[in-house]
């Protein structure tokens, strides 16, 4: 098999579509090493002493973790210093950090979950990092909160690197999506499935129903339906998954097609959802759109939401294209 490494990838695609200036080349590339530093702690586990709470609090009043903390200063770290950043803005951080005087500064703003799926870290089960890359507004003086409040379609770049039994990182720069797997040995990121598409149709669905008391109307439904199976209105049987880290299901759903659903719920009505638009669903979105599937809120598409607030919350539907709809259809109707 002929190796193309991501290097080589981002070179290329350059070359052929004109769609990576070398200043987000350079921000993929150094994003992507700052998640082999972050897999390789990851699997240290124990022996690096990385496991466990850090006993703190982040800005959505969850506990966190130690490797929450120290996936979200890898990150900052190693994207301050190269030129191609304006500012930055994590889950992990309550206001945007501002690139050091000391270091030039870039056209692109990053937003990142540097640890998704905290719960799964001391289990050994699959966690992730998800990113997403914003270009700073015609005219900006110096970065403030309102200028990364762009909608998902402004998205220059979005992507993922999954913790699994293998190191993996999703890419797009809306021009397809592209897998590359952790060579360990190498040290290198190899291109190892090009345009990933996903099935319009699919038999499989993820929510956490623990919460099934707590939904609304439409989710009820339309979970109800599925698991009539065969003999119900959808005609055929549902199997169901939730990994309870969204890098890892929407990586299945991806690979095999699926639905996965965060929605917002009873639980606290005043909460639009548990996960955070414009970190996890924002780039997840652009990623299933750019593999052919779909993504709402339950309402509308998820990418053409103005964002109000960096933290907000959002319901979340993606995956396959028609069983998105289907879900989102149901919400329209009274
Ligand atoms: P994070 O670890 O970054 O806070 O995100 C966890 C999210 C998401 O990855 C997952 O789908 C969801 O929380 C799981 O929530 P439940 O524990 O409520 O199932
Ligand atoms: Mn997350
Ligand atoms: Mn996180």
């Amino acid at each position: 098999m002929k190796r193309i490494s991501l290097t080589q990838y981002l070179v290329e695609e350059q070359r052929l579509n004109n769609s990576i200036p070398a200043e987000l080349r350079l921000l993929i590339e150094v994003v992507a090493r700052a998640c082999k530093t972050i897999s390789h702690a990851v699997g240290k586990g124990a022996l690096g002493e990385v496991l466990g709470s850090a006993e703190t609090e982040n800005i959505q009043g969850e506990v966190q973790k130690k490797l929450d903390i120290l996936s979200n200063e890898i990150l900052l770290e190693a994207n301050e210093w190269g030129g191609h950043l304006a500012a930055m803005a994590s889950e992990e951080m309550e206001s945007i950090h501002l690139i050091p005087n000391r270091y030039p500064k870039g056209e692109y703003m990053l937003l990142f979950d540097p640890l998704d799926g905290s719960s799964n870290i001391d289990v050994n089960v699959s966690i992730g990092t998800i990113f997403s890359v914003l270009k700073a507004p015609d005219g900006m003086a110096t970065p403030a909160e309102k200028d990364f409040l762009q909608a998902g379609t402004k998205q220059v770049a979005a992507g993922y690197a999954l913790y699994g039994p293998q190191t993996m990182l999703v890419l797009t720069t809306g021009n397809g999506v592209n897998c590359f797997t952790l060579d360990r040995e190498m040290g290198s990121w190899v291109l190892t499935q090009r345009n990933m598409t996903i099935p319009a149709d699919t038999q499989e669905f993820a929510i956490n129903a623990s919460n099934t008391r707590h939904w609304y109307p439409p989710v009820t439904r339309y979970v109800n339906e599925m698991l009539a199976g065969s003999t119900g209105v959808r005609g055929k049987n549902f199997n169901m998954r939730w990994i309870a880290s969204m890098v890892a299901d929407v990586h299945r759903i991806l690979n095999r097609g699926g639905i996965f659903m965060y929605p917002a719920d009873a639980r606290e009505p005043d909460k639009a959802g548990k996960l955070r638009l414009m970190y996890e669903a924002n780039p997840m979105s652009l990623i299933i759109e750019q593999a052919g599937g779909a993504a709402t809120n339950g309402q509308q598409r998820m990418l053409d939401i103005q964002p109000e607030k960096l933290h907000q919350r959002v319901a979340v539907f993606l995956g396959s294209k028609n069983e998105v709809e289907r879900v989102t259809a149901y919400h329209h109707e009274k």
